[in-house]
């Protein structure tokens, strides 16, 4: 059993630190990606408050397909540079969207979303995946929690 205390109160530098401590504890030892990313999207669904999507997408032949999550049902492939996810694809940077609405070509998978934070997982100089980050509330994400996934993406790239 894995009993972990997510603290949404605390500074977001320690509380992101404790997310990924968190990771590191649910992959280590476990070489299966899909069970990885399958309870790494559990936990980010347990510790981050105000969400209504949290999940991977996969790259395959180039472009992005859908990985386990939490969440509605959501889009399957999209390519290299559409919308949000595409974007962080195609440019290999995060992307920040305090407000969805305005972002050119952004894939409403849930009408509910209004903010967005997607950032790249990096393995052997490629991007091999995103995590993809929604909320129902305006710019949900700072920089702080652009700073905190992409430190999550850098822990666990190599176990998914
Ligand atoms: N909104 C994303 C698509 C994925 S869903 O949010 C789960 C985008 O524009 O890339």
């Amino acid at each position: 059993m894995f009993a972990f205390t997510p603290d949404p109160a605390q500074p977001k530098p320690a509380f992101y630190a404790d997310l990924i401590e968190a990771a590191r504890a649910l992959v280590h030892d476990e070489p299966d990606p899909v069970a990885n990313m399958a309870n790494l999207s559990a936990l980010i669904w347990q510790f981050l408050p105000r969400l209504n999507w949290a999940g991977f997408y996969r790259t395959v032949d180039g472009a992005l397909v859908l990985g386990p999550f939490q969440g509605k049902p959501a889009c399957i492939r999209i390519a290299a540079g559409q919308g949000v996810c595409g974007a962080a694809l195609a440019s290999g940077e995060t992307q920040l969207v305090p407000d969805v609405h305005a972002f050119p070509g952004h894939i409403a998978c849930d009408a509910d979303s209004r903010s967005e934070l997607v950032v790249p997982v990096w393995r052997d100089g490629q991007v091999i995946a995103v995590i993809d980050l929604d909320s129902p509330e305006p710019a949900r994400f700072d920089a702080d929690d652009a700073r905190g996934i992409e430190a999550l993406a850098a822990a666990i790239a190599a176990s998914i």
